[in-house]
């Protein structure tokens, strides 16, 4: 079964963006987490609102079975991408680095939660760990906990007792 992780905007400069609220771990760790989890892993970041749409709208027919999504800013106000994700009827995790609630009013509100199954805030790289946990459970998985987790990627970023993200 296949995850498909997808980024917004701005998630490609992970690493060196604004370490307070996101760490300093990149996008290619964040992914590696989520792989750990579960390898038969796909990714994509878009800079483009279009290009995400286009995306989510391939997953109907390619194949995806649940999508992790960190949709960056567009989180706050794509409909088109609410309308998109909506299409989709395979689970939907919506995952942030930073926790959005405590952070700028702008933030507070997101388009993806009303059609995302679980929503993970504020726990920095452990989120990507949380949301595919929970997209393994939403599909009937076992937990990844236990043998299959002494693979060597799992020593990734953000294993440790950090949650590599803002600090609290
Ligand atoms: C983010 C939070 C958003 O508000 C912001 O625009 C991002 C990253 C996060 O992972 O914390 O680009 O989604």
């Amino acid at each position: 079964m296949r995850l498909l992780v997808l980024h917004g905007p701005n998630l490609s400069q992970l690493g060196t963006r604004d370490p307070t609220h996101y760490g300093t771990a990149t996008l290619a760790d964040a992914v590696a987490v989520v792989r750990a989890v579960h390898p038969d892993t796909d990714s994509a970041q878009y800079e483009d609102e279009g290009a995400l749409v286009r995306r989510v709208h391939d997953a109907r027919r390619d194949g995806t079975s649940a999508v992790i999504c960190n949709a960056g800013a567009l989180t706050h106000y794509s409909w088109a991408l609410h309308d998109a994700l909506e299409l989709l009827e395979v689970p939907i995790v919506e995952v942030h680095l930073s926790q959005i609630h405590a952070r700028e009013p702008f933030r507070h509100h997101s388009v993806v939660a009303p059609v995302a199954d679980v929503s993970i805030s504020g726990a920095g790289l452990v989120g990507y760990r949380l949301a595919a946990e929970a997209a393994r459970a939403l599909l009937g998985l076992e937990s990844s906990s236990g043998e299959e987790s002494s693979s060597g990627e799992e020593s990734s970023p953000g294993d440790g007792a950090s949650l590599g993200g803002e600090a609290s």
